[in-house]
């Protein structure tokens, strides 16, 4: 999963999110007056999120299931001049024999592990590795996003010339994308890449007492500017946090 993708990842601009995140969501810790020292992304990708961590000063470390992912993103720590420790790890089940303040997991990583066992085993792995006091954040695509916003295609043409196809279904609490890109080579010649991914999602609900079954507390389920929301069922994509 994701081994055709990392060649494309960062060119087409997917390295933005987590960049763009990570002010925002540093903005909310620091209002709630969190001030973490380490931190473990999960699913890391190219290592954005962990690469902006790590320029403000925490110790962050990244694991992800695709090698490529993880070779560009240990490319990309070195480019900019941070080190960060990687793992090649499933996230589903993982022991670093080791504990971190903040724990993230974003732009809908969660959502590809297709069975809700897996999100509770995942869920029991993150508690394992937070301190006390410790923050577990992670964002997923909600049920109403899978099932309204995932029938489409989007042709994108960017400045450099590459161009970027996506073309999903929805078929309920499940949909796939496959994403094919033409990346422009020096010769005027394109070089394609083509991967397919399923992402699944459950109700928010169920997700929140889980968490609340491990014994997690303080759970808060925010949309994207890290503000509680009155009617969950209306975020297409939610940002949960809870504390261990
Ligand atoms: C959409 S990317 C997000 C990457 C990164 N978090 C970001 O914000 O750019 C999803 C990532 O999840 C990883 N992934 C998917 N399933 C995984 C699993 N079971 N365990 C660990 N990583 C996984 C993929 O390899 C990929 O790097």
């Amino acid at each position: 999963m994701y081994e055709q993708f990392a060649q494309f990842y960062d060119r087409l601009g997917w390295d933005t999110y987590a960049k763009e995140l990570w002010p925002d969501f540093k903005s909310y810790l620091d209002k709630i007056g969190f001030k973490p020292q380490t931190l473990l992304d999960i699913a890391c990708g190219t290592g954005a999120l962990c690469i902006c961590a790590s320029k403000g000063g925490i110790i962050a470390e990244g694991l992800d299931i695709s090698d490529e992912m993880l070779k560009k993103a240990g490319a990309n720590a070195k480019e900019n001049g941070v080190e960060i420790n990687l793992y090649h790890r499933d996230m589903s089940n993982f022991n670093l024999y080791k504990k971190y303040d903040l724990v993230t997991c974003t732009f809908d990583a969660i959502n590809h592990m297709i069975d809700f066992q897996k999100w509770l085993s995942m869920f029991k792995c993150v508690k394992e590795h937070l301190n006390d006091g410790g923050l577990f954040m992670f964002d997923m695509n909600t049920l109403k996003d899978l099932k309204e916003n995932w029938n489409n295609i989007h042709i994108k043409k960017y400045p450099a010339g590459d161009y970027h196809i996506s073309k999903s279904i929805s078929f309920g609490d499940m949909a796939c994308v496959t994403f094919t890109a033409f990346v422009k080579k020096d010769d005027l010649l394109f070089e394609g890449y083509e991967e397919t991914v399923r992402e699944v999602s459950f109700p928010l609900d169920d997700i929140k007492n889980v968490l609340l079954n491990l014994d997690f507390k303080d759970i808060k389920i925010m949309d994207r500017r890290f503000i509680e929301v009155d009617n969950i069922d209306m975020l297409t994509r939610a940002f949960i946090i809870a504390t261990k």
